[in-house]
């Protein structure tokens, strides 16, 4: 479907709100007065012209432009012979006609470095490589009327990218999407799709795809993103620094917090997320007192109280979709009860052995394993579950407080390759240019009576992105303290700055 034909019914402008739907047998020029209320001919005559020529005609390439071109070199030699169609999606309605913000398909952004939405990467075999395309929707149209008529024209959604500045901007030759369905029809030899982001385009394809092979595609493009390339890695430290800032932001509110309710926090990390990034990369969990315990506590509408551990996992996805995934567990009134302490000291200690775990040539799961391993021996002390340790280890009894693994590759996605094999992933090696969560955590649920009361309610997790290098390993966020006297010292005089500003 072509944004022509999408007139919307109702709009918040009375000259589009007036437009009857159109078709393509109906050329918007062509309605006359009467089939348009409130458009006379003379408007529509005097709104196709007098604009300015706005072409952009210094366009630099965009940042990421040589990575983008040698992910597709690789994406090509992987599949010889094949033509590979990578859509962005489409938007979504959250309801009526009002639609989510769009995000493009990590694998689009991924090989293209654009985020335009029902755009598609076309690579077409050719010699002994591929030709690739970027198929895109033009600048809207101003004889027909759509710019302003149709709901989807730029005077309502901004303006596009005219296909030539977009072919500056992402180094690939462009095309009109509005012909790719036809062209996918008629084209020759074997096809794969990324699948899940465009219907239309999947429907175009249907008698030339088949399921297992377009999983191959999907796999490949997940493994290809497992060891980050320079510019990935400079985009994922951008967005652990406004991660901090916005860690630092929360500290700075938390007695409005108190006054009002953990959508305050939520509010005030969204902020720094909107401001300096694209948006958070997943949805914050702002988890006060016994919501902590709760894996993905995304409603954040309950109390904050001073005495209570603030469990805040959240992290700012940068303009180029890049998202840090950081967990701090706070003291909402800055001190660690003594019990507090000792359950957050032993989570404490078992990132630390994780962290210890992350080094080129080691398994992926080692650093999940040290940190369960502390764990472990820490409820076996406090008396919670009966060692010895290894028995525990060995049945998983310890997974009654610790829930979930102790990470996963971070990137784009903030549960990054998801689709890759798991002998290149869960069961692989680490190598240098792996980015990784070490996330480990102790949750005791406010109705677990295995525990003693006092225990029930508290859930702590540490979460930091750690680099693989050549050597060992590099926190990326480091510059948020993790120690609990850290974390008080870091919090007390975040809130000293405030109240001495007044
Ligand atoms: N924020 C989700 C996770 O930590 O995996
Ligand atoms: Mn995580
Ligand atoms: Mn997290």
């Amino acid at each position: 479907m072509t944004v022509a034909d999408e007139l919307p019914a109702v709009t918040d402008g009375a000259a589009a709100a007036a437009a009857p739907e159109a078709s393509e047998e109906e050329p918007i020029e062509q309605r006359k007065n009467g089939l348009y209320p409130g458009v006379s001919d003379e408007l529509a005559e005097n709104m196709k012209s007098g604009w300015a020529d706005t072409e952009l005609r210094d366009l630099r390439p965009v940042a990421q432009a040589a990575e983008t071109a040698a992910r597709r070199a690789a994406l090509s030699a992987r599949f010889p012979g094949e033509r590979l169609v990578i859509p962005a999606g489409n938007l979504k309605t959250r309801s009526n006609d009002t639609e989510y913000p769009f995000r493009a398909s990590v694998e689009y952004a991924y090989l293209t470095g654009d985020q335009t939405e029902d755009g598609v990467l076309v690579l077409e075999p050719k010699g002994d490589g591929h030709v690739a395309t970027l198929y895109l929707l033009p600048r809207s149209n101003r004889e027909n009327g759509e710019f302003w008529l149709s709901g989807h024209g730029e005077l309502w959604v901004g303006r596009r990218h005219s296909l030539t500045e977009a072919e500056k901007l992402y180094g690939i030759p462009v095309a009109d999407v509005r012909e790719i369905a036809d062209e996918l029809r008629g084209a020759t030899g074997p096809v794969r799709v990324v699948r899940g982001y465009d219907a239309g385009i999947e429907a175009a394809l249907t008698d030339k795809v088949t399921a297992e092979r377009d999983e191959e595609l999907r796999v490949f493009l997940s493994e290809a993103r497992l060891v980050k390339d320079a510019f990935e890695i400079g985009e994922l430290q951008k967005a652990v620094d406004s991660t901090v800032r916005g860690f630092e932001d929360v500290v700075r509110v938390l007695d409005r917090a108190e006054a009002t309710s953990e959508r305050y926090i939520e509010g005030t990390f969204f902020l720094r997320a909107r401001v300096e990034g694209n948006d958070v990369g997943y949805g914050t969990i702002a988890a006060a007192g016994p919501h902590a315990c709760t894996l993905h506590w995304v409603r954040n509408d309950g109390p904050v109280r001073s005495g209570d551990l603030l469990l805040l996992d959240a992290g700012v996805e940068t303009h180029s979709y890049y998202t840090a995934d950081v967990t701090r567990t706070l003291p909402v009134n800055g001190r660690f009860t003594e019990l507090q302490k000792k359950i957050y000291d032993a989570v404490y200690e078992a990132q630390e052995a994780g962290i210890a775990a992350v080094r080129p040539g080691g398994k992926f799961r080692d650093f999940h394993d040290a940190a369960q391993h502390v764990l472990t021996e820490k409820l076996v002390e406090w008396g919670l579950v009966e060692g010895p340790v290894e028995r525990v280890l060995e049945l998983g009894l310890q997974r009654r407080w610790t829930l979930h693994g102790t990470g996963h590759m971070l990137g784009m996605d903030v549960h990054d390759c998801a689709a890759a094999r798991v002998e290149s992933y869960v069961d692989g090696t680490l190598e240098p240019g792996m980015v990784l969560t070490v996330e480990p955590g102790l949750y005791f649920q406010a109705d677990d009576l295995t525990v003693p009361e006092e225990y029930r309610g508290i859930g702590v997790r540490i979460e930091d992105d750690i680099l693989v290098t050549e050597d060992g390993n590099r926190n990326l966020s480091a510059a948020l303290p993790r120690r609990s006297d850290e974390v008080e010292a870091w919090m007390a005089a975040l809130t000293d700055s405030k109240d001495s500003k007044g």
